[in-house]
């Protein structure tokens, strides 16, 4: 008789597949940990962290604990306490319920479980999934699950992880979302040794806030809530002019879960498009209280996606909470206001002072090399200005051709190459008043790596306790921008570059930035000898034609197309 081909897998290789769609890399360990001990009742959280978790992850709390017999069955597939028929199912309040995330775990790693009901105290070591062992032991209150070695036995998924930097990120974030989702647990993260999450645990979401976004952005939050049927939706929303370049501060919890879904970005967004720019989002800590049977939590292998029976009633009272948080707060018909209004736009529709014609032309008091001017100019006879238009574009006339700039993307151009430039640039601008700075941990990584290059350019950047700064001063070119807006969104930016980018692209990103956020912007009334100024520094430039984004610094319309148009 052959042999049959079908036979059913050792338990250890089914919890290596398993592991492959629950555990995708460190955090999702840190996550699987972090949610069993709020399962487990704990008010105290704590995470340590070893070679961006590769080396070792340690989640301990202080919990209900397990007895002997609860330790043992842990690690097996499909054991869990949270729900024992079809029906709880639909009814799932705790976070975990498959029974899944240990076994995947230790079916991945070295690991060790640790853990104490009432007085006695048991350990479960394994390798791989395998030669399980279990003994008595001292241990302190609650349970404590070390994990080492990290897909020591997937090299495949090992290759797959991305720098210790990036790791350590996706960390951060799970952590600081929990410690949002529970502001009565004391959490505290650990990474190489160094704190960078502690929160108190003192019940109040604003203070678990603090832990992880610092005192500046808390201080700007908004109470948002409102009910639309069952759904209930409760928690803090940001005023328009903290809004972020990306959407990484919108948080939304459902029934204590932290959830990504894309159209409850959308909602929230929808509510803050006129008050704030297009490209920038806002901050939001919401929940979302809904009755369990009215969501699926078993959507995602991770459970990081969930599915509402009724997506349109969510959507509603998210942007419910977050309109009537903000019309209490800027007056009635705020988040309805046309584009440009708000705060944010305020910041940039600053008043034109003659003073700052210096720090916005500075004079190289360098010659232009007649190689450099060649283009579709001739700076042997520059253009004429004769208007600006709406403030925004310089009319001119070169030579029998007309010349229209866009004031901005010119103004980009030229800053961007004096940020470039080789010699040491002419001056830092001290600011009037200094500004605090306060990063998340992982915020604080990004600048920390950059910081040399950033004072290079000019920012006086004084490190003022734990991810904290003081920015003294920016750069020359920088005078007119808002620093603080700036300094945040290069962090953001350099954050989303991760450690992996490279040095140069870094170096370019910050340039295009700071020119960006430094030069004229579109409506800023400029005089005649600023017109001048411009034109003539544009054409200093290596690029006169396009600024460092790449788009059009100008558009010519020549005689003969002009007089193509009025056909004659
Ligand atoms: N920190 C802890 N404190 C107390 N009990 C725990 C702890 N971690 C795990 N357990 C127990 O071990 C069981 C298995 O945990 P595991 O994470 O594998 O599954 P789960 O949480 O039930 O479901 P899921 O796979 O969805 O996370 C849990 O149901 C719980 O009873
Ligand atoms: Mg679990």
């Amino acid at each position: 008789m052959t042999p049959s081909r079908v036979h059913i897998l050792p338990d250890d290789l089914v919890n290596k597949i398993a592991a492959g769609e629950v555990i995708e890399r460190p955090a999702s360990v840190v996550k699987e940990l972090v949610e069993n001990a709020i399962d487990a009742g704990a008010t105290r959280i704590s995470v340590e962290i070893k070679g961006a978790g590769k080396k070792l992850i340690r989640v301990s709390d202080n919990g209900s604990g397990m007895t002997r017999e609860e330790v043992g069955l842990s690690v097996e597939r499909h054991s869990t306490s949270k729900i024992s028929g079809a029906d709880d199912l639909f009814h799932i309040r705790s976070l975990g319920f498959r029974g899944e995330a240990l076994p995947s775990i230790a079916g991945v790693s070295v690991f060790e479980l640790r853990s104490r009901a009432g007085n006695n105290g048991s350990a479960l070591f394994a390798e791989g999934g395998k030669d399980k062992r279990i003994e008595d032991a001292g241990v302190p209150e609650g349970t404590s699950v070390t994990v080492k070695d990290l897909f020591f036995n997937t090299p495949a998924r090992k290759k797959f992880l991305k720098s210790d930097y990036t790791e350590n990120g996706h960390i951060g974030d799970i952590v600081s979302r929990y410690v949002m989702a529970c502001p009565s647990i004391a959490f505290s993260l650990t990474i190489d040794d160094k704190n960078l999450i502690s929160s108190p645990g003192s019940g109040e979401l604003k203070d678990a806030v603090i832990a992880v976004y610092g005192v500046e952005i808390a201080k700007d939050l908004l109470e948002a809530s409102a009910s639309s049927g069952p759904v209930k939706v409760s928690g803090l929303v940001s005023r328009p002019a903290t809004s972020r370049v990306d959407r990484q501060y919108e948080n939304f919890f459902v029934n204590g879960r932290y959830v990504s879904n894309f159209l409850l970005n959308r909602a929230l967004e929808e509510t803050y498009r006129t008050l704030i720019p297009g490209n920038r989002y806002p901050v939001a800590i919401l929940f979302i209280g809904i009755d369990p049977g009215m969501v699926d939590v078993n959507v995602h292998p991770s459970k990081r996606e969930v599915k509402f029976e009724n997506t349109q009633q969510v959507m509603h009272a998210v942007r419910e909470a977050a309109s009537s948080a903000l019309k209490r707060a800027l007056g009635t018909g705020a988040p309805s206001a046309g584009p440009g209004i708000g705060a944010y736009g305020e910041t940039y529709q600053r008043e034109w002072r003659p003073e700052m014609a210096d720090a916005l032309f500075p004079r190289t008091g360098q010659e232009l090399p007649a190689t450099r001017i060649e283009m579709e100019v001739s700076a042997v006879q520059p253009l004429i200005p004769v208007h600006q238009f709406r403030d925004t574009y310089i009319v001119t006339i070169d030579g029998a051709d007309l010349v229209l700039i866009d004031q901005h993307a010119a103004h980009e151009r030229i800053i961007y190459d004096r940020l470039s430039e080789k010699r040491p640039l002419d001056a830092s601008q001290p600011l009037l008043v200094p500004e605090t700075l306060e990063l998340s941990p992982k915020e604080n990584a990004a600048l920390e790596e950059n910081l040399e290059y950033l004072r290079s350019l000019g920012f006086d950047l004084e490190v003022f306790g734990n991810n904290s700064y003081i920015l003294r001063a920016v750069p020359a070119v920088s005078a007119r921008s808002n620093a603080k807006q700036m300094l945040s969104d290069l962090v953001s930016e350099l954050m989303e570059l991760g450690r992996s980018g490279k040095l140069e692209e870094k170096k370019e990103r910050i340039r295009k930035l700071v020119a960006c956020h430094s030069a004229v912007k579109a409506g800023d009334k400029l005089s005649s000898i600023e017109i001048n100024g411009l034109i003539k520094d544009l054409y200093a430039t290596a690029n006169p034609t396009t600024c460092p984004h790449g788009r059009p610094t100008m558009v010519r319309i020549t005689e003969a197309e002009l007089e193509k148009r009025f056909g004659r």
